[in-house]
C-alpha cells in the first residue's frame, strides 16, 4: 500500500505543555519534532483542531495558529473534505537535529519525563548540542544586588582593600615560573591551603593532592558529569534542587531522575528504588533550596546506597561555611570510607561569584583523570585569583573574612525575619535559619505564589519561586511546589528593612 494513502492513528500522549509560556508555539514545536523524528510518519492523519484542544484543554486558537505554522513550513497539508495530514517527506535520519524537545518540556528533566523510547531516542540520538538545544536553561541574575537575591553573600563586607594591595604585589614582580603553563590541578600552595582548612575548619581529612581548582562549584559539577557519566546512566538528583546541576549531567547524556526531599534530606528509600542510577548529586549541609539538612541517619544511608551500588556521590556544600549555631556541619565527604563521595567547594559564597574560583576534594583514585579532563577543557585556572587568595588566606584574612560574614549574614537574617509581613493568608511565616545564604517560605498555592512574586517585582524586590525548582515531571501536585525563596545576606540591614517596607505595600490587597 502506498504511504500515501494509509491513515495513521495520532497520539497526543506525551505532549506536555508548560502553561506559562506560548502554548501555540509549544505544540507547533511538539508537532514538528514528532514530524522531523518519525513519531508522527507521513500520512498520519492529525485531529481536528476542535478536537486536539479538547485533547490537550487549549483554545482551539492555539493549535489553529500552530497548525498554520506548520502548513505554512510544509510538515502538514489539507486534504480537502477530508482533515489535515503529516506531509509525504522523504526518510528522515534518526539523527536529524529537530532543535527540539521531543517531551515538549521547557525542563532537562524530560530524560525522565518521557516513555522508555523517548528517553532512548533523546540519550542517543542527539548530541550535546540537541541536548542544550532542546532545554530552557534560566541564567542567573545579574546587575548590582538587591533584596532578596539568591546566591551571592555581602559584597559590601569584602575586604577590597587588602585583596588589591595582594593582587598588585603578585604582579609587581611575578615569578617568571608562574607564568608558562601551570599545575591544572591549580596552584600548589592554594591546595595545600584549602586542604589545611577543610582539615582544621571543616573536619574533612584530606590531602592537597585531593583537590583540583574549579572556576566554581559549577564547573567542578559539569566535570564530575563529563567525567563519571555515560549516555543513559541515570542521575539522582534533589526535588526540588539545583536546576544547574541537572542541567549539567543531562547535558553529559543523564537520565535525569527527581528524588524527593523531606526534613531529612535526600529520601533514600526512593534513590534504592531507582535501578539505573550512577551518581547522586545532593546538597547536605543546607539543601537548595529548601533549606533543611541531611540527617545522620541520612547520610548514613546515602554512603551505603553508594558502596553497594558503585555510585558516586556528589556533595555540593556550596555555603557550608554559614551555619548560625555551633560550628560547620562536618562533611558528607568526611564519613566515606570506600572513596565513594566527591566533594565540591566553591569561594563564590565567601568571596563573590565572579571570581570563578572553587574546588573538588577527590578519592584519590579520581585526582589523575580529573587533572587530565581540566587541562583539556583549559589547562588550568588564570594564575593570579589562585595565588592571591592562596595569600589571602596564609595571612589569616579568609577565617576572619569567614567571622564576618557569618556575623553579618545572622544579623541580615534577624532583620528580613523582624519586618516580615504575617498577615498574608496564605503566606507563611519566616521559619528560623540554621544555615546559609537563603530561607524558603511557604506559599499555599502556585496562585499566590505567582501572585507574590509578581507584586514584589513590581516594586522592584527580587523574589524566587520555588515553583521554579521543581524538575517538570514532579509527581507533586502543582500548589504543593508553591513556596518563595529569598537570599538575605546580599544588601544590608537598611535595604531589608526598605525591601520589606516596598512589599507590604505591594502586598496589601492580598491581605484578609
Ligand atoms: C547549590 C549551588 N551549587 C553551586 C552553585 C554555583 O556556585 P559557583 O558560583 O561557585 O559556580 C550555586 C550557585 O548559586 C548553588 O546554588
Amino acid at each position: 500500500m502506498n504511504e500515501q494513502s494509509l491513515v495513521l492513528p495520532f497520539d497526543p500522549a506525551g505532549i506536555a505543555l508548560d502553561r506559562r509560556r506560548g502554548l501555540s508555539q509549544q505544540l507547533y514545536q511538539a508537532l514538528r519534532g514528532r514530524i522531523l523524528d518519525g513519531r508522527l510518519r507521513s500520512g498520519t492523519r492529525l485531529p481536528a483542531t476542535r478536537d486536539l484542544a479538547g485533547m490537550l484543554a487549549l483554545s482551539r486558537n492555539s493549535v489553529v495558529r500552530a497548525y498554520d505554522q506548520l502548513y505554512a513550513e510544509g510538515f502538514i497539508e489539507s486534504r480537502v473534505g477530508d482533515g489535515t495530514y503529516v506531509t509525504q517527506l522523504p526518510k528522515l535520519s534518526t539523527h536529524l537535529p529537530t532543535g527540539l524537545s521531543r517531551g515538549l518540556s521547557t525542563e532537562l528533566s524530560t530524560f525522565s519525563e518521557c516513555g522508555t523510547e523517548d528517553i532512548y531516542s533523546q540519550v542517543f540520538s542527539s548530541g550535546p548540542l540537541q541536548r542544550l538545544e532542546s532545554h530552557h536553561l534560566s541564567r542567573p541574575r545579574t546587575g548590582a544586588p538587591r533584596a532578596f537575591r539568591l546566591g551571592v553573600p555581602a559584597f559590601d563586607l569584602f575586604p577590597f582593600d587588602v585583596w588589591a594591595k595582594l593582587q598588585a604585589g603578585f604582579w609587581r614582580n611575578p615569578d617568571p615560573a608562574q607564568l608558562g603553563y601551570g599545575d591544572p590541578a591549580g596552584e600548589p600552595l592554594l591546595r595545600e591551603l584549602i586542604a589545611a582548612y577543610l582539615r582544621s575548619s571543616r573536619g574533612l581529612s584530606c590531602a592537597a593532592e585531593q583537590i583540583v581548582i574549579t572556576s566554581g562549584a559549577q564547573q567542578a559539577i559539569s566535570l564530575c558529569a563529563q567525567l563519571l557519566l555515560q549516555p543513559g546512566d541515570g542521575v539522582a538528583v534533589e526535588n526540588p534542587g539545583y536546576r544547574a546541576a541537572g542541567h549539567a549531567f543531562a547535558l553529559a547524556g543523564g537520565r535525569l531522575h527527581g528524588v524527593p526531599v523531606d526534613e531529612d534530606g535526600m529520601d533514600c528509600q526512593r534513590l534504592g528504588q531507582l535501578t539505573d542510577c550512577r551518581l547522586a548529586y545532593v546538597t547536605p549541609a543546607h539543601q537548595y533550596p529548601t533549606g533543611v539538612t541531611m540527617s545522620l541517619a541520612r547520610r548514613l544511608e546515602l554512603l551505603a546506597w553508594a558502596e553497594r551500588s558503585g555510585g558516586w556521590i556528589i556533595e555540593d556544600d556550596y555555603d557550608g561555611e554559614y551555619r548560625y549555631s555551633g560550628a560547620p556541619l562536618a562533611p558528607l565527604a568526611s564519613l566515606d570510607r570506600t572513596g565513594r563521595v566527591l566533594y565540591v567547594g566553591t569561594f563564590g559564597k565567601i568571596a563573590f561569584p565572579a571570581l570563578r574560583l572553587g574546588y573538588l576534594v577527590l578519592p584519590p583514585s579520581l585526582v589523575q583523570a580529573f587533572s587530565q579532563g581540566r587541562a583539556l577543557a583549559m589547562r588550568h585556572s588564570e594564575v593570579s585569583s589562585q595565588c592571591v587568595m592562596a595569600e589571602f588566606m596564609a595571612r589569616g584574612h579568609f577565617q576572619r573574612h569567614i567571622r564576618r560574614m557569618r556575623k553579618a549574614a545572622l544579623s541580615r537574617r534577624n532583620v528580613l525575619k523582624a519586618g516580615w509581613p504575617v498577615d498574608i493568608p496564605g503566606l507563611g511565616s519566616m521559619p528560623e535559619v540554621a544555615a546559609g545564604l537563603h530561607v524558603k517560605v511557604n506559599v499555599d498555592n502556585f496562585v499566590l505564589e505567582q501572585e507574590l512574586v509578581a507584586k514584589a517585582e513590581g516594586v522592584g524586590v527580587e523574589m524566587t519561586p520555588l515553583s521554579n525548582f521543581w524538575l517538570a515531571n514532579s509527581a507533586e501536585p502543582v500548589d504543593k511546589r508553591a513556596g518563595l525563596v529569598l537570599g538575605f545576606a546580599a544588601v544590608p540591614e537598611g535595604e531589608i528593612a526598605e525591601a520589606l517596607l516596598k512589599l507590604r505595600k505591594a502586598w496589601r490587597l492580598l491581605r484578609g
